[in-house]
């Protein structure tokens, strides 16, 4: 249960973060229609992770808020672009997300990607514009670009709609070396490669959180015979290592991101930034565990979003491939890893590893 404390301390920085997000989107010379749309899924509300995310690794770096706000806004509008698209019928087909008709159910699917496309170029146009040096605004388009890309957020969506229903995942790709990523780092070892702070070096060592003995490579998802039918459609072989990459690239990117981002704006020394990266990718995983077994076990009111969406489409999930209570298990062990990432850290710590805690015991 996370504390009194922690739930007032997060209202107040959802607080500030709506503020700032009704502000970046105010008063554009936008088409009347692209500004509805995109105000529709942004200002929808939705838990805002990634930008609290980036306001508390600036704050346990010892930065200003201020600093750091352009940055959780841009994150959030790339989330919130990447939400809309994966709702499409050519994604995900859903109908309900953040307790509302989905994008293209209200405004119709070219009005829905292009309200996407605005809020994935707006990402950028206020890294641009934010009051901090040109060198940590081309370091946060940087990261940004990396984690929302194709090494990360988009190339983890196309390999889970190509694990959809047990399909091959095209993992081959010369030079982000996944098909040879033993570590599953895929697309996030780039993020750190060129920061000359030694992320990448996290990135190789093998250092990201692996399953346990025993789950890794080669295991055969059982059919519907096996696990009845309720964690999972598919019939099909896949490994760990494979579902641990899609989630990484899909979610953990963007996580990861929120807090290198935030420890950027801070003016964080390397050993910060790696850590905060590290324990990105631990929640980041844990996150995206969670979300797979909400689809199960959530309520629709509570999420906004329809559960069993999964198992109608034979998506490769966490429970799927382990069940629930190893998915939970997982997911919480994940957490401890987290943690462990910030013991370089001042008191202030303590609401990050709150954070952690939550990212496992929601219910949204
Ligand atoms: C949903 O993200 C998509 C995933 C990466 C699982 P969130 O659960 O953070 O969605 P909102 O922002 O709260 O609506
Ligand atoms: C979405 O994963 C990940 C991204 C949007 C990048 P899901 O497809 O599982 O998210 P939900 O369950 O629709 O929110
Ligand atoms: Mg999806
Ligand atoms: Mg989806
Ligand atoms: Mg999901």
């Amino acid at each position: 249960m996370v504390s009194e404390a922690y739930k007032q301390r997060i209202a107040g920085l959802r607080e500030q973060i709506e503020a700032a997000l009704s502000c970046s989107v105010a008063g554009r010379l936008w088409p009347v229609s692209l500004q509805s749309a995109v105000e529709y899924s942004l200002l929808a509300g939705g838990k805002r992770l990634r930008p609290v995310l980036v306001l508390l690794a600036n704050e346990v770096c010892g930065g200003h808020m201020g600093a750091a706000l352009p940055a959780a806004c841009a994150i959030e509008m790339i989330h919130t672009y990447s939400l809309i698209h994966d709702d499409l019928p050519a994604m995900d087909n859903d109908d309900y997300r953040r307790g509302r008709l989905t994008n293209h159910k209200v405004y119709g699917e070219a009005s829905a990607i292009l309200a996407g496309d605005a809020l994935l170029t707006l990402a950028f146009e206020m890294l641009s514009q934010a009051e901090l040096s040109a060198g940590i605004r081309a370091e946060l388009m940087r990261i940004l670009a990396v984690a929302a890309g194709g090494g990360g957020m988009v190339g983890g969506q196309v390999l889970d709609l190509e694990a959809e229903r047990g399909g091959g995942l095209s993992l081959a790709s010369q030079g982000s070396g996944l098909a040879s990523d033993k570590s599953g780092t895929a697309g996030v070892a780039a993020n750190g490669a060129k920061n000359g702070c030694g992320v990448a070096e996290v990135a190789d060592s093998g250092q990201w959180p692996e399953p346990a003995a025993g789950m890794a490579a080669g295991l055969t998802i059982p059919g519907n015979s096996e696990i009845a039918g309720v964690v999972s459609s598919r019939k099909v072989t896949a490994s760990v290592e494979d579902l641990n990459r899609i989630h990484r690239m899909k979610t953990g990117a963007l996580i990861a991101a929120s807090l290198e981002m935030g420890a950027v704006t801070a003016g964080a020394g390397c050993e910060q930034r790696a850590e905060l990266v590290r324990y990105g990718h631990c929640i980041g995983l844990a996150f995206q565990i969670a979300d797979d077994v909400l689809d199960i076990t959530g309520d629709a009111a509570k999420l906004g979003k329809t559960p069993g969406r999964d198992v109608d489409l034979g998506k490769l999930t966490y429970p799927a491939l382990l069940g629930l209570e190893s998915s939970r298990e997982r997911a919480k062990e994940l957490v401890r890893e987290a943690c462990g990432a910030l013991k370089c850290f001042g008191e202030e710590r303590r609401w990050l590893e709150e954070l952690a805690g939550f990212i496992v015991e929601r219910d949204h």
